[in-house]
């Protein structure tokens, strides 16, 4: 299959990432949200982060302008019938992922892959909202993108070899090691770190210790490069709220149980670094 374009439907912090890797390894990107602004902030975030390239000499100006050039801001999801390839990238609800699927499927021409970047919704289910459920796919990019290695790709249960073999080339391409996954909640990333950042959560709420020091505990004591509260602020909290509302429907298991106060900090919009205030507060 080739891939020449691509749309990336959400252009929030994961969504410039993935805009950026792919106009860096040359290919043609939609930069899609639904608000202008956002878009904005997306490709304002992409332009960041080269000029820091550019700064360290990684990149020339030269290179610079030609990435820029390949990324086309958009608010109309009709450019998606441009599109050889979608990467959905919104906020992880199952009911507005459908809704932006089953109008990808409308868009999008008859050839084209849909990929979602969920963090641990199931992929079968996305895809059984289209009429093409064989080239629905999960591809899970790491945060921030331009500088995590790998990619959890997620086969449906219909998804095909061919459209299998066409995104773990394309993760290549972008300089990516792809990882198989099975479609079970969580995947493999998000079930084993969820879980011990909903833990060091419930550590701050048991008063057992305070944010700082759970995180030096976990960067000193087990060599982790960040700590578990500055990962989830980073992450996002309604982010990783989502992801354990998955785990626990899934599993059905107590274990997967959200921590009050992360709802709480989601209830009081502290979520995290992308607004300044979670665990921390990045406004001081
Ligand atoms: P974010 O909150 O930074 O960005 C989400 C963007 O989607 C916003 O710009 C919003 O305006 C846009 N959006 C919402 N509904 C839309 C719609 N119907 N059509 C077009 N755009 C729409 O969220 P973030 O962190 O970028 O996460 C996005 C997805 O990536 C989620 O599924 C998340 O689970 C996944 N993910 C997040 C990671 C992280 O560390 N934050 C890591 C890996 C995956």
């Amino acid at each position: 299959m080739d891939i020449q374009t691509i749309m990336v439907v959400g252009a929030g912090q994961m969504g410039a990432g993935i805009a950026q890797v792919h106009a860096q390894s040359g290919y043609y990107v939609y930069l899609h949200d639904v608000k202008e602004t956002q878009v904005e902030k997306g490709l304002e975030r992409v332009k960041k982060n080269l000029t820091r390239q550019t700064e360290k000499g990684r990149l020339t100006n030269e290179e610079k302008s030609e990435i820029l050039s390949r990324i086309v801001p958009s608010t109309e999801l009709e450019n998606a019938s441009k599109a050889d390839l979608a990467v959905e990238a919104i906020v992880e609800n199952m009911d507005v992922k459908k809704k932006v699927f089953k109008e990808l499927d409308e868009c999008a021409p008859p050839h084209a892959i849909l990929a979602t970047n969920t963090s641990s919704l199931p992929i079968t289910e996305i895809a059984a909202e289209t009429s093409r459920p064989s080239q629905v796919i999960g591809m899970h990019f790491m945060n921030p993108v331009p500088v995590m290695k790998l990619v959890e790709i997620i086969r449906g249960l219909e998804t095909s070899d061919k459209v299998f073999d066409a995104v773990k080339q394309t993760a290549e391409s972008l300089h990516k090691t792809p990882v198989e996954v099975n479609d079970f909640p969580g995947f493999v990333s998000n079930r084993i770190l969820m879980p011990m950042i909903n833990e060091a959560i419930y550590t701050v709420y048991e008063g057992v210790s305070s944010p700082e020091d759970i995180d030096q505990v976990m960067k000193l004591g087990m060599n982790h490069p960040m700590g578990p509260l500055t990962l989830a602020d980073f992450i996002g909290l309604d982010t990783c709220l989502y992801i354990m509302e998955t785990l626990h429907d899934g599993f059905g298991d107590d274990k997967y149980r959200p921590c009050p106060l992360l709802r709480k900090y989601v209830k009081a919009g502290w979520i995290g670094k992308k607004v300044g205030r979670g665990f921390y507060n990045y406004n001081e």
